[in-house]
């Protein structure tokens, strides 16, 4: 369950790169599965698998089998329909699996403390489903609709180490639903995750303290598909599908809160369904000067159908302008590739940045962005105190101190290299707030989906790989054409669907 992330090739370029996992040091649990034998049933711990049982006790007295085991241990959790009503705490487990194959369901008047399953300074650990039917049901709608203050998240991993998450379905938290804290050489992959049509229900917010690769990972909702928090580091994620979500989000980060410190980003294969941002990095002013930062990271390879926004910077970020004498730094940062349709280009185009006047952004790229508007006839680029290259940033003169200015590139004709996207499979109109969510249907996108991009993804934790950023910029030709004049595209003739989450849905106000 292991794979090395030793490139020898990244050395080489060390200078230029970054947005790496760390060289040599692998993620995920150091030994197989074969070698967690003691099996820890939760059905000789007092669990039933009735739909009715709290199978809380249960988890923990598998727990201390877990402990007590003198090699590796699994905790198991066998296919069937079990009801949770007291949160768990697993504190301190090493060398263990917990193999979740049974649907766990919220008890909504359960007694949770904020969180269902609390798994905290574990090392070595996987925490899988081998019958693909692993999951947990929060029945948020329920929460919502009886304004219960039940607000458990389904799953948090706190201060672990040397760890894998992989092929379970977390569906319809009453509050978040994935959350990694303090993570050190983890790995996420194969991850459902559906949540209600509303705001505060992010998919998995991750802090990072070295070394995670999220990958494969599939959320509807209404808030933060994949949100990186302070402090995270060499950090990649990849094969992304965010679906009628809020998006990619790093943030928020507030200056006046001490020095927030995010770099070795890499985002890329980043796929956006009508969502309300592709990426957005939230920041609020304050302190003195520069106060922590977010740098060398990339961003690449998104691709959008009809989001609200695309690249979306703002460091005043909910009406926060003041006190407007310090921010955090943003730069080194590569964003490119960025393909799709925005709603409405004139009043949210394809870059809208709204960066500090006091301490401006340096050193940022811009390329490669083929993007076009469903409603309107032009793509208006918004750039404030962006230093760097390309579309609507300012080349800053060596040795020149960077000033506040304001920016606006006006596109008229489709941007280069666009294309109209199709609507995908995986994205479609559905959930509400106050329904049942479906856990098992529609079925995960693994399979179908890691098929058809087997060449560049990662599969199963056998057989993975994390390739190579390093040649990917090295050859990467800057572009900075803002336009073409290709065949005008009727965008508005490519929406063909609607819904909730369309235009004209709650988030676009
Ligand atoms: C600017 O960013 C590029 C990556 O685009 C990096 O290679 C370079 O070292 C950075 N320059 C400075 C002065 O930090
Ligand atoms: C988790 O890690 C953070 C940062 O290293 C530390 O401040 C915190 O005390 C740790 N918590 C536990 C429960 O170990
Ligand atoms: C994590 O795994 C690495 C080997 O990849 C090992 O050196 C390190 O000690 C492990 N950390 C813990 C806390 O077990
Ligand atoms: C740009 O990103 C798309 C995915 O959105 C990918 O299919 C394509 O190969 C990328 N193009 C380049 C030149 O890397
Ligand atoms: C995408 O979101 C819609 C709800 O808006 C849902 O009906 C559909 O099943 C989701 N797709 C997947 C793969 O979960």
């Amino acid at each position: 369950m292991r794979f090395q992330t030793a490139l020898s090739l990244v050395a080489a370029l060390a200078p230029a790169v970054f947005g790496q996992l760390l060289e040599g040091t692998a993620v995920g649990p150091t030994t197989a599965l074969s070698a967690k034998s003691t099996i820890c049933n939760v059905l000789d711990y007092g669990g039933v698998a009735d739909g009715a049982t709290d199978i809380g006790p249960a988890i923990t007295k598998a727990f201390a089998c877990v402990t007590a085991a003198k090699n590796g241990a699994t905790l198991y959790v066998p296919e069937g329909n079990y009801l949770i009503s007291t949160g768990v705490v697993l504190n301190a487990g090493s060398n263990w699996a917990f193999q979740l194959d049974g649907l766990i369901t919220l008890d909504v008047a359960g007694s949770f403390s904020g969180n269902a399953i609390v798994i905290k300074r574990a090392t070595n650990l996987e925490m899988y489903s081998s019958n693909g039917k692993g999951a947990i049901q929060g029945n948020g709608y329920q929460v919502r609709i009886s304004g219960s203050s039940q607000n458990a998240r389904l799953l948090r991993f706190m201060n672990c180490t040397n760890y894998s998450v992989h092929d379970l379905f977390l569906i319809d938290s009453p509050t978040f639903h994935l959350i990694h804290n303090n993570a050190v050489n983890m790995e996420t992959y194969h991850i459902t995750i559906r949540g209600g049509n509303k705001g505060g229900l992010d998919g998995l917010d991750l802090i990072c303290d070295s070394n995670c690769y999220l990958h494969h990972i599939e959320v509807t909702n209404r808030d933060e598909c994949i949100s990186v928090k302070t402090p995270s580091k060499n950090v990649l994620i990849e094969d992304i599908y965010c679906n009628q979500s809020g998006g990619m989000s790093i943030g928020s980060l507030d200056a006046g809160n001490g020095g927030s410190e995010i770099e070795y980003i890499h985002m890329r294969r980043i796929n956006v369904y009508q969502c309300t941002q592709m990426l957005m990095i939230k920041t609020w002013p304050g302190g003195t000067g520069a106060v922590g930062y977010v740098r060398n990271s990339i961003f690449e390879d998104f691709w959008a159908y009809d989001t609200t926004y695309a690249l979306d910077i703002d460091q005043y970020w909910y009406s926060h302008t003041t006190p407007n004498t310090g921010a955090i730094a943003l730069s080194n940062l590569v964003f490119s590739n960025w393909t799709g349709t925005v709603d409405n280009g004139i009043s949210r185009g394809p870059i809208v940045i709204r960066g500090s006047d006091v301490v401006p952004l340096t050193n940022i790229t811009l390329e490669d962005f083929s993007m076009w508007t469903v409603n309107k006839d032009r793509v208006v680029l918004q750039c404030n105190n962006v230093y760097g290259t390309g579309y609507c940033a300012r080349e800053l003169a060596s040795g020149a101190t960077p000033t506040a200015f304001s920016s606006t590139v006006t596109i008229t004709t489709t941007m280069s290299g666009f294309t109209s996207p199709t609507s995908p499979a995986w994205g479609v109109a559905g959930y509400g707030t106050t329904q049942s969510i479906p856990v098992y249907t529609p079925a995960a996108l693994w399979g179908s989906v890691a098929a058809a991009e087997a060449a560049t993804s990662i599969k199963t934790s056998t057989s993975t790989k994390a390739t190579s950023t390093a040649t990917t910029l090295a050859t990467k030709k800057t572009s900075t054409t803002a336009s073409s004049a290709s065949a005008t595209i009727t965008a508005t003739t490519i929406r063909t669907r609607g819904g909730p989450g369309g235009r004209g849905g709650p988030w676009r106000a």
